[in-house]
């Protein structure tokens, strides 16, 4: 295993670009099992998600090839259709097959995704709407199996706002017979650009970025040619590392829209930004002032930033309250801010954090993906040097943070773990 070191208290100053969205990789790769035509990504991230996401196909019996930044999906029509467990138990996000299976093929088995560390993150939602599509639904020895003759069309109401809930089940309408219509979907930019690559390869919807989506079914879909969008979470946590710093960064090839909820968070802190079309520029000061947050579904504050945010509260003027809205148990990385000198009381789903002057380098541990991005801000700030352990988290969806971090001034080694 390997760990971060970081020797923190430098202000990052320079240009760095963003990479690909993992988030909208995902789903697109899962995409590919709609149809036997050959499938191209563009600008695909190397990250252990997507790895993992290959791993899948092939076990589904699909070709992936990967050549830099490009990954071609190769679908056989004979897939095999059965998600094993030690591919699901390492990223839930695995669960996006099943729509596409069930959709083309009409039949899946896919391990239940484990528990996680941020919360119960059950599947429920997307469950119930296959069923509700005409597919018979059991759960046997640890495996959802789902069967149907074709799906069919049909009015689908999402209890709570899911965003692989609404990607799996447009997934799997859009080679339903008629039409359907999914009520109360995520409006995710992620969401969004499926819908639009989903269009790409022939399927007909209407409606994504709003709260209903309109899907009438077709009877087969082409295969697509696709470039990414830029990772809207890795943008703002690199907005949130020159403002943690006092830094004067330059962000590269952003979408400045994806992240609106953020840029205008880190104004009412005191953050100088300067957003032009496809680049944000952010300049920290000395101490940010403190500002209340509350996660939501987008175009709301977004909970895989949270994480982030509460770093450079920690720094603040005065006192935040930080509202954890989407998952129940999303503070973990706050008893290890705490390590480092921050001043933090969590209570049920909200966190009070009282600014303090300065952190202080200390060995910590990372406990999910985006709590180790919070962790990594915190040291590039922290006087003296901090260690941060178990950093496979990060790798699951940065793309060589380190390497990206280092030519901005950062002073951040990537080591093997101590015994
Ligand atoms: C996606 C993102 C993740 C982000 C999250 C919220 C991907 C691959 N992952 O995760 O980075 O943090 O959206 O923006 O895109 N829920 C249920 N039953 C279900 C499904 C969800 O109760 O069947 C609950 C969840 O426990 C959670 C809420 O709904 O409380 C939202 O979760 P959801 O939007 O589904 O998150 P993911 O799609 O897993």
């Amino acid at each position: 295993m390997e760990a971060f070191l970081i020797k923190g208290g430098r202000p990052l100053k320079g240009k760095v670009g963003v990479s690909g969205a993992k988030n909208a990789v995902l789903p697109l790769m899962a995409a590919a099992l709609l149809t036997h035509e050959p499938c191209t990504l563009e600008g695909v991230p190397h990250l252990r998600d997507v790895r993992t996401m290959t791993a899948l196909l092939k076990a589904l019996g699909a070709q992936v090839k990967r050549e830099g930044e490009r990954i071609t999906i190769h679908t056989s029509p004979s897939s095999a259709w059965e998600a094993p467990y030690n591919l699901v138990k390492t990223m839930r996000a695995s669960i996006l097959v099943l729509g596409p299976m069930v959709g083309r093929l009409c039949k899946a088995k896919i391990s239940l995704p484990g528990g996680c560390a941020i919360g119960v993150r059950p599947i429920d939602l997307h469950l119930k709407a296959l069923e509700k599509l005409g597919a018979n639904i059991s759960l046997e020895e640890g495996y959802v199996v789902a069967t149907c003759p074709r799906l069919k069309g049909n009015t689908v109401y999402f209890d709570k706002v899911t965003v692989t809930g609404t990607e799996n089940i447009l997934m799997a309408s859009v080679l339903a017979q008629g039409d359907t219509i999914l009520e109360n979907c995520a409006k995710e930019p992620e969401v969004q650009e499926l819908a639009q690559v989903l269009r790409a390869m022939g399927a007909s919807i209407k409606g994504e970025g709003t709260d209903t989506i309109r899907i009438h079914g077709i009877e087969e879909l082409k295969g697509y040619h696709h470039r990414v969008m830029p990772d809207r979470i890795e943008t703002a946590t690199l907005l949130i590392a020159g403002a943690i710093t006092g830094g004067e960064i330059e962000i590269e090839g952003v979408i400045p829209q994806h992240v609106e909820a953020v840029t205008q968070k880190l104004r009412e802190a005191g953050v100088d930004l300067q957003v032009e079309r496809e680049r944000i520029k952010v300049k920290g000061h000395n101490r940010p002032r403190a500002v209340d947050v509350t996660t939501l579904p987008y175009p709301g504050f977004p909970t895989d930033v949270q994480a982030q945010f509460m770093a450079l509260m920690t720094l603040a003027q005065g006192t935040s309250v930080i509202t954890e809205k989407i998952f129940e148990n999303r503070f973990l990385h706050a008893a290890e801010l705490q390590r480092m000198g921050a001043q933090i009381k969590v209570e049920g789903n909200k966190a009070i954090v009282k600014g303090v002057e300065g952190l202080k380098g200390a060995p910590v541990m990372a406990t999910d993906l985006r709590a180790s991005a919070s962790l990594v801000l915190a040291a590039l700030a922290a006087q003296g040097t901090t260690w941060i352990s178990r950093i496979y988290h990060l790798d699951r969806g940065y793309e060589r943070l380190d390497e990206k971090l280092a030519p901005l001034g950062a002073h951040i080694e990537r080591v093997k773990e101590k015994p």
